[in-house]
């Protein structure tokens, strides 16, 4: 039974559809990083499955039980899941015990459950002996293990966080997605990590979903996402990658023949012939002297020990601009000759037209597109 399951869920704000009709089901123990870039929904979708936000249509159901839908909503207290905010939202009066056992409040448990409970709490992420700490005598990463704490402590089912690695500095930041890690692998409870840095959400979680603009663009685990994705925007948003327009002549065996630049090539995928999109990631490039494609360098950066450059290939219409690493600075303008060595071809049924030449091509791909 899934841990989480939604069923197209809608969430407006006015004339905004902060979230537009999301499906999804997240198995029970999972690491689920929702990932996208900002303002896309994704704070919105997790307040929807806290109970902090009622969708306007669509259904959502918590380990098989329905929690929202037509005509049956469970508030947030008995939903039994854990919220971790950005803010920490600490109680600045009260110690870090006391903090927790404000949390613990509405189980009426015994005053050794109690005691216990806040123990383990703080055992589980590394801060046995400051319980009677206030939150303003913490570093900001302990004060995020507090807020983690408080949410553990109740015992939930499911903890949602929200960016709660952004007000940390990048060291710490390493530190407690490791934490994070160790604590869910120890726990097996659902974790739900909403993010917009990619790295984070690639780092921490066995599962991504990507979202763009109220939508669920794809949900699939970081090697997925990265080696197979299923749409142009998560092409672009995950490991930098381009995407260029070809033609699909024809494919068999998980891979397709494509022509760019006049060339034929096999590259991993599975879209029927017509009009394609290629994704290409630095790596996926090789500058080879006699290599086929040929692309004149429009910018570079020092980046990881070499220099990245991003160029035009010759010869292709709109959206021909890919990356790739050179051991040396490029000269301005220098037309550099380049070799395939990856990529992957987007499926056919998530192309939408974002540009007059995709819209043309997609309309010239009749009824097989
Ligand atoms: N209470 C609200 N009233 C009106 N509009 C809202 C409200 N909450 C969110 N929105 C709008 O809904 C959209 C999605 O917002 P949301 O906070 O879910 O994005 P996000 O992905 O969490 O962004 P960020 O990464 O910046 O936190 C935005 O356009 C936002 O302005
Ligand atoms: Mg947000």
């Amino acid at each position: 039974m899934a841990a989480i399951e939604m069923e197209a869920v809608v969430r407006a704000f006015g004339a905004t559809r902060a979230v537009n009709g999301v499906s999804l089901a997240v198995p029970p123990g999972a690491f689920l990083a929702l990932l996208g870039p900002s303002g896309c929904g994704k704070t919105t979708l997790l307040r929807l499955i806290a109970g902090l936000e009622r969708p306007d249509a669509g259904r959502i159901a918590l380990g098989g039980r329905l929690v929202a839908g037509p005509g049956r909503f469970v508030a947030p207290e008995a939903r039994g899941l854990g919220m971790v905010f950005q803010s920490y939202a600490l109680w600045p009066h009260m110690t870090v015990a006391g903090n927790i056992r404000f949390g613990l409040r509405i189980q009426r448990l015994s005053y050794a459950e109690e005691r216990a409970r806040i123990g383990e709490a703080l055992e589980m992420v590394g801060l046995s002996g400051m319980a009677d700490r206030r939150p303003h005598q913490l570093s900001g990463g302990q004060r995020q293990r507090v807020a983690l704490a408080r949410s553990l402590a109740v015992r939930p089912g499911l903890i949602l966080l929200d960016e709660p690695l952004a007000n940390l500095d990048a060291h710490l930041r390493e530190t407690m997605l490791a934490e994070f890690r160790r604590i869910h692998a120890a726990l097996r409870t659902t974790f739900v990590f909403v993010t917009h840095d990619q790295d984070e959400a690639m780092a921490v979680a066995g599962l991504v979903g990507v979202m763009n603009a109220g939508r669920l663009e794809q949900l699939a685990s970081p090697a997925d996402l990265y080696r197979r994705p299923a749409t142009p925007m998560v092409a672009r948003f995950v490991g930098r990658g381009r995407t260029v327009p070809v033609q699909v002549l024809g494919r068999s065996g998980g891979l397709c023949r494509i022509a760019v630049q006049g060339r034929v090539v096999a590259v991993p995928g599975d879209a029927p012939p017509g009009p394609g999109w290629l994704c290409l990631r630095p790596r996926d490039l090789a500058a080879t002297a006699g290599g086929g494609l040929r692309a004149r360098v429009l910018d570079h950066r020092f980046q990881g020990g070499g220099h990245l450059v991003t160029a035009a290939l010759e010869h292709v219409e709109d959206g021909g601009t890919v990356d790739f690493t050179l051991p040396r600075p490029p000269h301005p303008g220098e037309t550099v000759e380049l070799s395939l060595t990856g990529g992957w071809i987007l499926p056919r049924e998530a192309l939408r037209a974002e540009t007059p030449l995709q819209h043309r091509l997609l309309a010239g791909a009749g009824a097989d597109a």
